[in-house]
This record gives C-alpha cells, structure tokens and sequence, in this order.
C-alpha cells in the first residue's frame, strides 16, 4: 500500500494547522484513506466525534485498525462513495479531506452530500493538488516512466481541482459559500532512498500502469525511474517538488 502518510508529512502539518478542532467537534473525513487524518481530528475532538468516509475497503480496514491499536472511542470508519453514501444530514460542524475529493465521477453530487452532511456556516477544510505541469512529482516521474508521453502521473483526477474557477464553480453549486484558496508549496516524500522510493512509487496502480509488460523495455523504465529518483535523493531521503491548494468554504446558511 502506499504510504500516503511519509508522502504527504509537510502537507498534514498545513491542514492541521489550518482547521480549529473543538473538543466536541463533530467532523467528517472524506477520502480519509487509512485516516491519520481522522484520528488527529478525533484526538482534538475528545468530547465529539469523527467519521472517516473512503471508497476503498483496503485503506478502510487499515484505518479501522490503526485507530483501535491507538485506542480511540470516538471514531469511525464505513466504506462509501462520498458521491452516494448516506450522511446524516446537518450533523457535522466540520469537514477535512487531505487529498481526497479530488477523484469524484460527479463533484457537484460529491460535494452536494457533504454540504447537506455538515451544518448551516460549518467549514470544509480541504487539500487538493494545483494543476499538473506545477507538480514536479507529476512532471519528473511521468518524463521517467513514458518518456515524451503527456498523461501525467496520478491519473487526470488527480489534479481535476486544480483550477481555482473549477473549484469555487462545484463548491458554489454544491451549496457552499465563501471559497477561499491559499497556495501552498511544500516538497513530497517517497522514501529514506532509491529503491525504498521506487517500492513505494510501485504499489501506485497509476505508476504500474505506465510500466510496460515487456520484460526489457520494463527493465529500462525502472532503471530511468531510478536514475529520477536518485537526482532527488536528499540527506533526508528523496523528495520532489509539488503545489497544493488550501480550500475552505462553508455550507451556505440557507441551504
Ligand atoms: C490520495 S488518497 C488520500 C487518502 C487520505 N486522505 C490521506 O491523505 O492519506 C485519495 C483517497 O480518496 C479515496 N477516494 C477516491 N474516490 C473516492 C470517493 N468517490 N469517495 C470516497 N473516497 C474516495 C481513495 O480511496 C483514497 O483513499
């Protein structure tokens, strides 16, 4: 599985540093992936409750466990399509998502059943990735794995936020309200070094995808992925360059 927590250590700091978790918050988690997202908010949140919502039964089961290690009562986990899941309406006072509203088929929809989830003014507090030529993850590994191909890394969705217009038209029309971005830049981890990168990198479906079947040709492919890898390779490990959008909006009041 990949590890989306190593990957994205500097963007959590931003997100929890930007959202205000009362004890008795009530929040929701969407795409919340193995939740280290909802287990910080449950932790801030020890007299309310959090409900991380994912589509992916193996980063569900993952979450689930990795809360009942750490010993937590006030979180849950179900497995959904934030499209169609049922959420109970105006019952949350805020919504976080890291990285994972971004990989709707309808975001309007999406967006719709969050909106109706959370109360009339509350927040939802979201990460999503700035279009696709800004990432350098993006740019860097595709040029390594198709070299002159132009499908970027992560697949299409993953940036299908990035445009600030796109963004603050679904939120709009979902029944948000007061659509804020701020710019953020911080660099991605993929590992301690090479190979621990490139182990990573490889339980992404969207990387294994562009490796092709024939053994030689793969071989090569890795090596140039290597050879990517290795010019990020820090001291701290191997980095690569991205920009993310902080999106807050409310649920309008009307609504
Ligand atoms: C980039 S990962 C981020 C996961 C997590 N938020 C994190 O930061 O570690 C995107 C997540 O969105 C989930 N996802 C994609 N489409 C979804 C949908 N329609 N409804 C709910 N979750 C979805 C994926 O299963 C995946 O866990």
């Amino acid at each position: 599985m990949f590890d989306y927590d190593a990957e994205l250590v500097r963007y959590h700091a931003r997100l929890m540093g930007a959202v205000d978790i009362k004890p008795d918050a009530r929040v929701l988690d969407v795409g919340c992936g193995t939740g280290q997202t909802t287990r910080a908010a449950a932790r801030a949140a020890y007299a309310g409750d959090v409900i991380g919502v994912d589509v992916s039964t193996a980063m569900v089961a993952r979450a689930r466990r990795l809360s009942t290690d750490e010993g937590l009562t006030n979180v849950a986990f179900e497995c959904g399509d934030a499209e169609s899941h049922w959420l109970p309406p105006g019952r949350f006072t805020l919504a976080i998502s890291r990285f994972g509203t971004m990989f709707f088929t309808d975001p309007t929809a999406a967006f719709t059943n969050i909106a109706r989830s959370l109360r009339p003014g509350a927040p939802l507090v979201q990460l999503v990735w700035q279009p696709a030529e800004r990432q350098e993850w993006a740019t860097a590994i595709r040029a390594a794995l198709t070299p002159g191909g132009s499908a970027p890394i992560g697949g299409p969705d993953a940036f299908s936020l990035g445009h600030p217009d796109t963004i603050q038209a679904v939120l709009t029309a979902a029944g948000f309200t007061n659509v804020n971005l701020i710019a953020l830049h911080e660099a991605i981890y993929y590992g301690p070094d090479v190979v621990a990168a490139r182990d990573n990198l490889l339980a992404l479906p969207a990387v294994t995808a562009m490796l092709p079947d024939a053994p030689a040709a793969r071989d090569r492919t890795l090596q140039r992925l290597e050879a990517q890898l290795r010019d990020h390779q820090t001291s701290d490990g191997v980095w690569f360059d991205s920009c993310a959008w902080l999106v807050t909006a409310h649920r309008a009041s009307g609504q």
